[in-house]
C-alpha cells in the first residue's frame, strides 16, 4: 500500500487520528484531488485496525467533505468546495442505449397516425398471447429483412428480446441446468441465470464469436442442452461470426443435440450481410429479435422464430409469462411498415451509428471494434494501466465506461481482461460526445498517474 496515513501516538480514537492525517496529507500535497485511497481492507491491515475502525473513520472523512465515494470505484479525495467535485457525466458511455433523434419524426408520425386509426377498444383489448395471425404475418415479413423466410405459425411475439429470452429459459433450462454462452455476454442473461437457478458457463471467443472446439468441449463436460449466443455484432465484444463459424457452430450443436438461443438483437442495425444461425437450421436454432436497437427502446416488441417441435413449449412460457401481446406496438409498427418508416428509421440509425463511430475514430485515432453500424464498441486498454485504475481516472473527468469484467461469466478467470464497453448512443452526438471522447484520449494516451495508483 503506497499511501499510508501517519498516526500520531496521541490520546484520540484512532478513526479520528486517521481523518486528521489525511487532512494533514491533502494540505501538504502528499495527496491530491481525485486520488484513489486504498481499499479499507488494506488500510486496515496497515494499521493493524479493524475494518469498522476505518469505515468509521471514512464516514467522518465523508461528513468532513474531503472524501467522496462511487459504488463500484473506490473513495476519492476530494479538495476544495462543492465546484472542485468530480465532473458529472452528462452522456453516459456505459449505458448501451440507442438515441432517440434518428428514429424522432417516424415515431412521431406513426403516434399521431395511431391515435387516427384507433379507438380504446380496438387497441386494449386481450389478444392471443402470441400474436393474432395478422400480427405475426406482419412480423414474418419484418424478419426477412434478416433473411429469415418464415411462415407466420413459426413466428411468436414478445415484448422486447429480453422477455423473449425469458422465455425460452423458462421453456428449456430448469433449476440445476447448465446453459452455455460466451464467454462475456450481456448482463440479461446472467440475471436470467440467477433467477431461474440456472448454471451459466462461459465458451471461449474470439473476434469471430463462440470457439467451437471449446463449444464442444463444454457440451460435452457440461451436458448444457441450451447456448446462448450472438452472431452479428454481440453485445458487449462487437464479435461477428463469419460465414464458416456459423455453419461450425451451428454443426457443433446439431451433433451434440444441444438447442441455440440466437440473440439477434443487432442483426438489423447492424445490416449484417450474413444471414443468422437460424438461416442455417431452423430445428437446431431459436432465433430472437426485437425493435430495441434498430427503432426504440421504449418500443416493447419482439418475436421468438422456432421450430414446430420448441414452439410450443415456448408458447406455454410465453402465455404463463405475458398473457397477451403488445397490440399496440404490433399496430404501430404496422403503421411504419405500410408506410415505409419503419425502413427509413433503420437506415437512419444504421447512418447515425456509422457517424458516431466516425466520430470516434476521428477524435481518439482508434480503429473501433467494429465496421459494421453498431452503438457500442469494445477497446483493449494498454497493459501500462490497472483497469480499474483507468476507469476510475476517468470517472474523475467525467467519463463512465463499462469494464469488461462487468460482462465475464467467469469472474475468476477473467481477472485480467484489460477491456472497456464503450456506448456512443448517448446524447445527441454532437460536442458533448466528442468532449468526453477527448477525455477519453487524453487518459489511454497517458501514462497512469503515481499517485492514481496508490497501491
Ligand atoms: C444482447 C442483448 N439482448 C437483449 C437485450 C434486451 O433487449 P430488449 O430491450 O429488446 O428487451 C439487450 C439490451 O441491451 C442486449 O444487448
Amino acid at each position: 500500500m503506497g499511501w499510508k496515513p501517519r498516526i500520531s501516538n496521541s490520546e484520540k480514537p484512532k478513526y479520528l487520528a486517521f481523518v486528521e492525517a489525511l487532512e494533514a496529507d491533502i494540505a501538504n500535497g502528499t495527496l491530491r484531488h481525485g486520488d484513489r485511497l486504498p481499499p479499507q481492507r488494506d488500510i486496515a491491515q496497515a494499521l493493524d485496525v479493524t475494518i469498522a475502525t476505518v469505515t468509521k473513520a471514512f464516514r467522518e472523512a465523508m461528513q468532513r467533505g474531503i472524501v467522496t465515494s462511487r459504488t463500484g470505484s473506490g473513495t476519492f479525495v476530494r479538495v476544495g468546495d462543492g465546484g472542485a467535485e468530480f465532473e458529472r457525466p452528462q452522456i453516459d458511455l456505459s449505458l448501451n442505449t440507442v438515441p432517440s433523434r434518428p428514429s424522432k419524426p417516424f415515431l412521431d408520425a406513426a403516434l399521431e397516425e395511431m391515435g387516427s386509426r384507433h379507438t380504446s377498444d380496438t387497441l386494449c383489448a386481450y389478444e392471443p398471447a402470441t400474436g393474432s395471425e395478422a400480427h405475426r404475418t406482419l412480423m414474418a415479413k419484418w424478419l426477412r429483412k434478416r433473411q429469415l423466410s418464415v411462415a407466420p405459425s413459426d413466428v411468436v411475439l414478445t415484448h422486447g428480446a429480453q422477455h423473449a429470452l425469458a422465455a425460452c429459459f423458462y421453456a428449456l433450462a430448469h433449476r440445476g441446468d447448465t446453459v452455455l454462452c460466451e464467454q462475456w455476454t450481456y448482463a440479461g442473461i446472467r440475471r436470467l441465470g440467477d433467477l431461474n437457478q440456472v448454471r451459466i458457463e462461459a465458451v471461449a471467443m474470439d473476434e469471430h464469436g463462440l470457439d467451437p472446439a471449446d463449444l464442444a468441449r463444454k457440451l460435452k463436460k457440461t451436458g448444457a442442452k441450451v447456448v446462448i449466443c450472438t452472431a452479428s455484432v454481440q453485445n458487449p465484444t462487437t464479435a461477428s461470426m463469419s460465414a464458416e463459424r456459423r455453419r461450425k457452430i451451428v454443426a457443433v450443436c446439431r451433433d451434440n443435440s444441444a438447442v441455440i438461443v440466437e440473440d439477434d438483437i443487432y442483426g438489423i442495425l447492424s445490416g449484417d450481410p450474413l444471414p443468422p444461425l437460424a438461416a442455417l437450421d431452423r430445428e437446431v436454432v431459436i432465433h430472437i429479435s426485437s425493435l430495441s436497437k434498430c427503432i426504440a427502446p421504449g418500443i416493447r416488441l419482439g418475436t421468438i422464430v422456432a421450430s414446430e417441435r420448441l414452439l410450443s413449449t415456448l408458447q406455454n412460457a410465453l402465455v404463463a409469462l405475458h398473457w397477451t401481446a403488445p397490440s399496440f406496438w404490433v399496430e404501430m409498427f404496422a403503421f411504419m411498415m405500410e408506410s415505409g418508416s419503419a425502413d427509413r428509421c433503420v437506415t437512419a440509425h444504421q447512418k447515425e451509428a456509422a457517424r458516431r463511430l466516425g466520430i470516434f475514430r476521428d477524435v481518439t485515432g482508434l480503429k473501433p471494434s467494429t465496421t459494421l453500424p453498431s452503438y457500442h464498441i469494445w477497446q483493449a486498454v494498454p497493459e501500462s494501466w490497472r483497469l480499474d485504475d483507468f476507469i476510475s481516472e476517468l470517472l474523475t473527468l467525467g467519463v463512465r465506461v463499462s469494464p469488461g469484467h462487468h460482462f465475464s461469466v467467469d469472474r475468476q478467470a477473467d481477472r485480467d481482461n484489460n477491456f472497456i464497453r464503450i456506448c456512443l448512443g448517448g446524447g445527441d452526438g454532437t460536442d458533448l460526445l466528442k468532449e468526453q471522447l477527448s477525455k477519453f484520449r487524453a487518459v489511454i494516451g497517458a501514462r497512469p498517474r503515481l499517485s492514481t495508483t496508490i497501491t
